[in-house]
């Protein structure tokens, strides 16, 4: 017996603990890809499952980094983060979302990119027993986090035929009264669906009736399109008595690796938070928090990717309907998410999304996240690598030669 193999603790699995043989769905899709890599050494890989942008951050959020990089002021912890960051995230909301009214000192706090504050979130909310609604698919971080504390998970899956929404009167009723807080996300990952203001009024309403605490996850909040237009989840009357809202600037400024978001709205919630946060960690760089502020105050940053990923759809919406895919432009994210077919033309059958995408991954070095807790998609992303528009239209046509190969059957 080794010295830690009854020192790890039951909420990792104990004694189990890495001796589980499920593989984690993103360690078979990278085995996946470096097969391929290996396989066909000469042929690029088409990365269509990145979560996260192409293009780097804005030059004027970078040279703001650079200036506040340096300055001996900018040196020490941060802890709960610095008001002009506050008043900037404000200022975003108001312009971005028409969300006015916010205190920023009292109502909205900084987080070290938004996945650590859905993490943080479950442990000012769940006693062991209590339940969180979490959607699925979807982005686990807050369920795990409520499964770690002794909470129970209840999934509310997101269907093609409730336009990829939560039908909030299917809970049972003994699921409700344990019921503390329910975690969603719109637009979505990896649905690419988003909200409307009648839904967000039915949660409120629901929040209310049932005593449930409302996460909403905006990580993709301002990548809207087709005349959709962003929508916060604070924006509803009553919203703010029953809510939170997580804010990101990684997908909204190209800025994943920089770990900067906000968590707002409640003011009691966000103090809890900001509690359990300043025992957590001691604030992101003030340098960051300045850069960011940059980029919360240039909303046309948001606006030329938004341009871009748009076109980026156009093209490939179009590519996938010609494969026999019943693909639509969504309205929110950088998401496009279609049925998994049902075979491949050399007789192949694909009994998951799972198998699918590890089949184009091996045959047609095509990778995409597949989903299947709630029927079987594929998620392909318009953050593939692409410098210029003529070689984003080579791209999607590269995809769609190499995939007409395959016959595929839905
Ligand atoms: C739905 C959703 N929420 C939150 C995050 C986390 O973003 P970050 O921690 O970079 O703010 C992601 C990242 O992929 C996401 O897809």
């Amino acid at each position: 017996m080794n010295f830690f193999d009854d020192k790890i603790a039951e909420r990792l699995g104990g004694r189990n603990f890495g001796k589980a043989t499920e593989i984690y769905k993103f360690e078979l899709i990278k085995r996946a890809k470096s097969a391929a890599r290996r396989e066909h050494p000469d042929i690029p890989l088409i990365d269509m499952g990145v979560g996260e942008p192409d293009w780097p951050a804005d030059p004027l959020v970078v040279a703001s980094l650079a200036a506040e990089a340096g300055r001996p002021e900018n040196r020490r912890y941060a802890d709960n983060g610095i008001p002009e960051f506050q008043q900037a995230a404000a200022g975003f909301l108001r312009r971005v979302f028409g969300v006015g009214g916010l205190d920023p000192e009292r109502q909205i706090v900084h987080a070290i990119g938004s996945k650590p504050a859905l993490a943080l979130l479950p442990i000012c909310f769940i006693n062991p027993g209590d339940v969180l609604l979490t959607t699925v698919p979807g982005y686990p971080v807050s369920a795990t986090y409520t499964k770690y504390l002794g909470g129970g998970v209840y999934n509310l899956p997101l269907l093609e035929s409730n336009g990829f929404l939560p039908d909030l009167d299917a809970v049972p009723t003994d699921v409700l009264k344990k019921a503390k807080a329910m975690y969603m996300n719109y637009p979505n990952n990896p649905t690419g669906a988003v909200a409307s203001r009648e839904f967000f009024k039915r949660v409120v309403a629901f929040a209310r009736k049932n005593g449930i605490v409302v996460i909403h996850d905006a990580a993709y909040a301002a990548l809207t399109y087709d005349g959709y237009t962003p929508l916060s989840f604070l924006s509803v009357d009553g919203a703010m008595d029953v809510g939170v809202e997580v804010h990101s600037l990684s997908k909204t400024f190209n800025m994943t690796g920089w770990r900067i978001g906000f968590v707002c709205g409640n003011s009691k919630a966000v103090r809890a938070y900001a509690d359990v946060k300043d025992n957590t960690d001691s604030g992101q760089f003030r340098a960051i928090q300045k850069a960011a502020i940059t980029a919360l105050e240039h909303g046309e940053i948001t606006a030329v990717t938004v341009k871009k990923y748009s076109r980026r759809f156009d093209l490939l919406v179009d590519a996938l309907n010609k494969l026999g895919f019943n693909a639509r432009n969504p309205r929110g994210s950088f998401y496009c998410y279609v049925k998994a077919p049902r075979a491949a033309g050399d007789g192949t059958e694909f009994h998951s999304a799972a198998e699918f995408s590890d089949y184009l991954i091996r045959n047609c070095l095509i990778s995409t996240v597949p989903w299947d807790e709630a029927g079987a998609y594929v998620r392909f992303s318009v953050t593939f690598e692409a410098d210029s528009e003529q070689q984003e239209t080579q791209t999607v046509r590269e995809l769609q030669r190499r995939m007409s190969a395959l016959d595929l059957r839905f």
